[in-house]
């Protein structure tokens, strides 16, 4: 480690503390969505197959995912953003509680879902990244890297969505109608989620569109 980095690293408490609450709910969701990554790689394992194309995938995307998490972890750790302990059972009822979405089983579904998902967290870090960016300036370059790692994955699962939909029309529809009107975020299952939501929400950083227009949403 550079002096210059270990200079940041002591002071990254000091320039976090002004973090408004609402800001760290909203990181706090962020990242529990991101410790979930269990729980997605198991949903496409189990729907796509493994002795297909899709595993390879599944991997890659799941390492990838894998940093986010921790990178989240490490900078929430160092800023002394949270109770950590707090945070940690939060984290281990999340994974232990299972996750089981109506639409697995369905390669349909999940290609709408996982495609609606995507764009959704990417949507959640840019938003975070914009307010927090106000407060402290390396957590709006984590989540501007990883929003840019979530728009990389949307455009993957639109594009393979739009091939469905070119071969298979009408069956595409009635998974996406299936999908679409039950979308949840990926982390609604965390303990305490609804609570978090309306705070972030309330806070104007993401959550549903207001009727008529308004701010950008995070639940797409
Ligand atoms: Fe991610
Ligand atoms: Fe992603």
């Amino acid at each position: 480690m550079t002096d210059e980095q270990a200079r940041n690293m002591a002071e990254l408490p000091e320039r976090a503390r002004g973090m408004p609450d609402a800001v760290r709910v909203a990181l706090a969701l962020n990242l529990l969505t991101e410790e979930g990554l269990p729980h997605f790689h198991r949903l496409l394992a189990v729907t796509m197959g493994s002795d297909n194309a899709w595993s390879r995938w599944n991997y890659m995307w799941t390492a990838e995912e894998d940093r986010h998490g921790c990178a989240l972890h490490d900078y929430v750790r160092d800023a002394r953003l949270f109770d950590m302990r707090a945070f940690e059972a939060l984290q281990y009822q999340y994974i232990e509680a299972g996750f089981d979405p109506e639409s697995s089983g369905d390669p349909y579904q999940i290609m709408a879902y996982t495609t609606l998902q995507e764009r959704a967290t990417q949507a959640a870090h840019a938003n975070t990244a914009r307010v927090a960016g106000r407060h402290e300036p390396i957590i709006q370059r984590l989540l501007a890297r990883v929003a840019n790692d979530e728009s990389r994955h949307f455009r993957f699962y639109r594009d393979i969505f739009r091939g469905i939909l070119e071969i298979d029309c009408t069956r595409a529809l009635q998974a996406a109608l299936k999908v679409v009107p039950r979308l949840a975020m990926p982390g609604h299952t965390i303990p305490g989620y609804m609570e978090m939501a309306e705070v972030v929400g309330q806070a104007e950083i993401y959550g549903p569109l207001p009727h008529g227009g308004g701010r950008m949403s995070g639940r797409v």
